[in-house]
């Protein structure tokens, strides 16, 4: 029967007869569960001949890019991290059109992640943390999966350096992906992670996007997030996150009236993220959440609790 334990020895053997004793290997890192498993399997098979690259794309939960790559040198991992924050802001800048938004965000990955690619030298391999899931989904939408999974789609670099790929996920189930982390011991923190889209912040900023938005934004998710682990609600949901709405809304602070923007919490439950309902959390627990960030986020002046189902609404907003 099927084991972690077992998994992880014959992965590894077989990891170290496929690439042999010389080739290098590249892995694009995200923070997420996937990448940083198939990192610690290629870890254990070949050390430091795998090179992980992991970019800040300026995206990412609020002091995000620092813990996780530190996370990742901790485990002796050999990552390079590459903060490319403004050229994703230059891609993005005047863009409100979400597909156009995300388009533009895998294409600068892509350039910059080619670009950190090309400085290391004998790289035969591109690694990727595909999991069973996202070869069902990339066969059963009959084509790329470049529309659901742009960050992780590095598309025309295998061909373009002449890279072999090497997936060693891509028979496992999440849960199983999961199990394997635990065994390699994988903190915590990433194990347990919510699923984060590739896109980042990006498709939750409403309309363009500005670096003064995604501070706002991420300052308020962190206070959703850090609420939801203090309360130990944050096992109990598949997802959650904060959008900053485009509208903007009048509210009274002391004798002064405001005219702020508007953030909607999201949380849903799910299996899999292909259906989901909204998340029956606390009515105390959202009105302090509520509370939080109107007093701590200047800027902000509403919040609002998303209760729509997946279908017909969907997770993220755009
Ligand atoms: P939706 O919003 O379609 O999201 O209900 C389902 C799951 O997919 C994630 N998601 C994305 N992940 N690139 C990604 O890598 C994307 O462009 C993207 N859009 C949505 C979403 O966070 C949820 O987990």
């Amino acid at each position: 029967s099927w084991t972690p334990e077992h998994f992880v020895d014959s992965m590894v053997e077989t990891l170290q007869r496929t690439i042999g004793k010389e080739d290098q290997v590249i892995l694009g890192l995200s923070g997420g569960v996937d990448s940083s498993v198939a990192a610690l399997l290629l870890h254990k098979a070949i050390g430091t001949r795998l090179h992980g690259i992991f970019v800040n794309n300026g995206l990412l939960r609020k002091d995000e890019y620092e813990q996780v790559l530190h996370s990742y040198q901790g485990l002796g991992l050999n990552v390079r991290g590459v903060d490319a924050s403004q050229e994703f802001y230059d891609s993005l800048a005047g863009l409100t059109d979400p597909e156009l938004k995300r388009k533009a965000i895998g294409r600068t990955f892509i350039e910059v992640f080619d670009r950190e690619a090309q400085k290391v030298e004998g790289a035969r391999w591109l690694a990727q943390g595909t999991i069973y899931p996202d070869v069902i989904e990339s066969v059963s939408v009959k084509g790329p999966a470049v529309t659901i999974k742009s960050h992780h789609n590095v598309g025309g670099l295998p061909e373009k350096m002449n890279l072999r790929i090497v997936e060693p996920l891509r028979a496992l189930f999440k849960d199983e992906v999961r199990e394997v982390g635990h065994t390699l011991e994988l903190p915590e923190h990433i194990l347990h992670r919510h699923p984060f889209p590739g896109p980042g912040l990006g498709i939750r900023i409403l309309g363009d996007i500005t670096p003064e938005k995604v501070d706002l934004l991420q300052r308020a998710d962190a206070i959703f997030i850090n609420g939801l682990k203090e309360h130990g609600l944050y096992e109990k949901v598949w997802q959650a996150g904060v959008m900053l709405l485009p509208v903007q809304s009048v509210g009274v602070m002391g004798d002064e009236r405001t005219y702020e923007r508007v953030v909607a919490l999201r949380a849903v439950t799910s299996v899999d993220g292909m259906t989901a309902d909204w998340a029956h959390l606390p009515y105390e627990f959202l009105a302090e959440i509520s509370n939080k960030i109107i007093n701590q986020v200047r800027g902000i002046n509403r919040v609002v609790y998303d209760i729509s189902s997946k279908p017909p609404a969907t997770i993220e907003w755009e």
